[in-house]
């Protein structure tokens, strides 16, 4: 059986990045650049070798030079063509030719639930995937492409998770599960940042869903919740009375980039695999003598 395909992501970027504070005072954390590419592009390169053809991004004030980057750069398009910088002339047309980019605004920061809900009228009635930038998921099979899989066979909502440390649970969205498979869970019940003596399991919701239309209707229901945010694993529990949503355990390493030991882990991990930088900076850390 084929199941409607996910030809949408929406990425949300409309947080006030307090994390990253002051590298994110005027400019947007998805914006930092992770070896040579900005947080952002590593998700809609991973949305659109998945299929997709249309990017969302939520954004919020600040958020102007997310817009620049996906967009045509005339000027510097000339200057790079005039200095016959070929190569850096075709990374740079490539990214705006990657996919179909439109933009809402979230007016203000209610949460990443609140922002998920700001996309509905661009979504319309059809499944969808949601990325956060800065939720890093290194693997060859990207964390997107493992989900794709369940959604194909199943055609319900999809949540990525990862098992994390007892006393980490209460970062995170936390599942009950019933294990399907090796990895791949039905999702029971779902609580956002529980003690961990309250946690059901350490299974943990982490930066990527596919996610069935009806979250919508779900969105508009909830309260605030944990932090007084309106939060997006609050509207999946609500979905649970009607649709089956399944979890899956992503494989991959995985940095939070909006934490600044998270983004130096990830720019470490992604620099040594580099094929222009690996090489000189392994050997820059070799002569550290850590
Ligand atoms: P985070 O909680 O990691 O981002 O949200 P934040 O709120 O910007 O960061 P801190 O915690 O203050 O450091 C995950 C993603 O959801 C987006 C963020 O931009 C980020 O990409 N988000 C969050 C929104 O778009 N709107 C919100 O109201 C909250």
């Amino acid at each position: 059986m084929s199941f409607k395909p996910i030809r949408k992501a929406v990425l949300p970027a409309a947080g006030l990045g307090t994390r990253f504070l002051p590298a994110t005072k005027a400019s947007p954390k998805e914006m930092l650049p992770l070896v040579d590419k900005p947080l952002i592009q590593y998700v809609v390169e991973e949305a659109v070798a998945c299929g997709i053809t249309d990017i969302i991004i939520v954004t919020g004030r600040g958020k102007r030079a997310i817009e620049d980057h996906f967009d045509v750069s005339f000027e510097l398009e000339a200057l790079l063509q005039h200095k016959g910088k070929d190569k850096t002339l075709d990374a740079v047309r490539e990214i705006s030719e990657m996919a179909n980019f439109a933009y809402i605004r979230q007016p203000e920061a209610l949460g990443l639930g609140h922002a998920v809900g700001c996309a509905r009228s661009l979504v319309g009635d059809e499944p969808f995937a949601v990325l956060l930038a800065d939720d890093i998921i290194h693997n060859r099979t990207s964390a997107l492409a493992q989900m794709m899989k369940v959604y194909d066979k199943f055609g319900t909502s999809v949540i990525g998770l990862q098992a994390v440390p007892e006393a980490d649970v209460v970062n995170y969205g936390v599942i009950t599960p019933q294990t399907v498979e090796s990895g791949l869970h039905r999702v029971v019940d779902l609580v956002e940042k529980p003690k961990p003596a309250d946690a059901p399991s350490n299974l943990s919701v982490i930066g990527r869903y596919i996610l069935d239309p009806a979250i919508f209707e779900a969105l508009d229901r909830i309260q605030a919740g944990a932090g007084g945010e309106l939060q997006l694993t609050d509207a999946i529990r609500l979905m649970l009375q009607g649709r089956v949503v399944h979890g899956l355990e992503l494989v991959g390493d995985r940095y939070d980039a909006g934490s600044k030991l998270g983004f130096l882990q990830a720019t470490v991990a992604l620099a040594l695999e580099s094929a222009e930088l690996g090489d000189p900076f392994r050997a820059f850390l070799k002569d550290l003598k850590l």
